[in-house]
């Protein structure tokens, strides 16, 4: 038995709150002498791409409660007022620029952060429709779908999906892959969707081509990577979020079956917790049901 073991297992048979109390004490400073970080959420930290609003937002609102160091990265000029406000309030928020789709600004990011390790790396950045006529404040502007119906499509959108979607995850996950490696947890996620299913709808309906093609090739090329970083103790997961009511969804909150982001990501970092490298290359829901695609 290692020392915490042994202290754990005298632990378990101490009735006296006072000896217990004195040998957690005697435990941690074994701990750090021995130079070993103990366990706590403190100890971990997350980097979380397109955080400043929907899903990304509340993935870094929740991790940074439970006292994890939150990178909370955005590619907006100035910083998004959601992510100063949230910084205000937890001082183990820091903010970074990142545009996914840069190779540079990853890089540069990626040597600004040489020597931090990064537990979970959240690739959650992503495009669904044409947001090109929103306002950048106007959170609740439903964007446009009907550009990537066939019949409508207009190109320009399809490049941008797949730069954000496909291409982004790749750019993140390779130039932070050396401080997801020398973390503790050392787990990579792809935030994606069951749009992205090529087996799981009995007969597929029309609409949303670009989205629905990305999210396919998304999970696919995190399988891949999977398997790539494997042998490093490595595990990488592809989530879907299920139908969430995000700000810029609001527009479908009279439909049922939506869920609330809060419970949505409750429920993700609940499944980022429990996954092991057995667990590598899979597609789960939000709760970590297995996903036919
Ligand atoms: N909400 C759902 O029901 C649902 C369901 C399944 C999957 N998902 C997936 O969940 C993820 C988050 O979606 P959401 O619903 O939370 O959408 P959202 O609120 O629109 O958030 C998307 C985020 O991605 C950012 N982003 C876009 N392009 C970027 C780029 N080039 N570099 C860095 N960040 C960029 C956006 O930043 P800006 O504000 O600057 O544009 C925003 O912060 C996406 O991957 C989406 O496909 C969502």
């Amino acid at each position: 038995m290692t020392a915490p073991e042994v202290i754990a297992s005298r632990l378990m048979t101490i009735r006296s709150s006072s000896c217990r109390a004195q040998l957690i004490a005697a435990g941690l400073l074994a701990l750090l002498l021995a130079g070993v970080r103990p366990p706590s959420a403190q100890a971990y930290t997350v980097l979380i791409t397109g955080a400043n609003s929907g899903i990304g937002l509340e993935f870094a609102k929740q991790y940074a409660a439970e006292g994890w160091t939150v990178i909370a990265t955005d590619r907006r000029a100035e910083q998004p007022r959601s992510l100063t406000e949230l910084a205000a309030r937890y001082k183990n928020v820091r903010i970074e620029t990142l545009d996914v789709t840069s190779i540079d600004q990853a890089h540069a990011l990626a040597q600004k952060l040489a020597n931090v390790p990064i537990d979970v790396l959240i690739n959650n950045a992503g495009v669904y429709n044409d947001r090109s006529r929103c306002r950048p404040d106007d959170e609740e502007c439903p964007g446009d779908w009907s550009v990537e119906s066939f019949g409508k499509l207009k190109f320009p959108l399809l490049d941008t999906i797949m730069a954000v979607n496909i291409k982004g995850p790749l750019i993140v996950s390779e130039a932070f892959y050396g401080n997801v490696k020398a973390s503790v947890l050392k787990k990579i996620v792809a935030i994606s969707s069951s749009n992205g299913t090529l087996t799981g709808e009995k007969s597929p309906r029309p609409g949303a081509i670009f989205y629905r093609m990305s999210k396919a090739a998304l999970n696919r090329e995190m399988q891949i990577v999977a398997a790539s970083t494997r042998s490093d103790g490595v595990t990488v997961v592809m989530l879907n979020p299920g139908p969430t009511l995000t700000e810029h969804q609001e527009y479908l909150k009279r439909y049922p079956g939506m869920l609330t982001t809060s419970f949505t990501v409750r429920n993700m970092i609940e499944t980022i917790d429990k996954v092991t490298i057995r667990d590598t290359g899979r597609f789960l829901r939000y709760d970590g049901a297995t996903e036919p695609w």
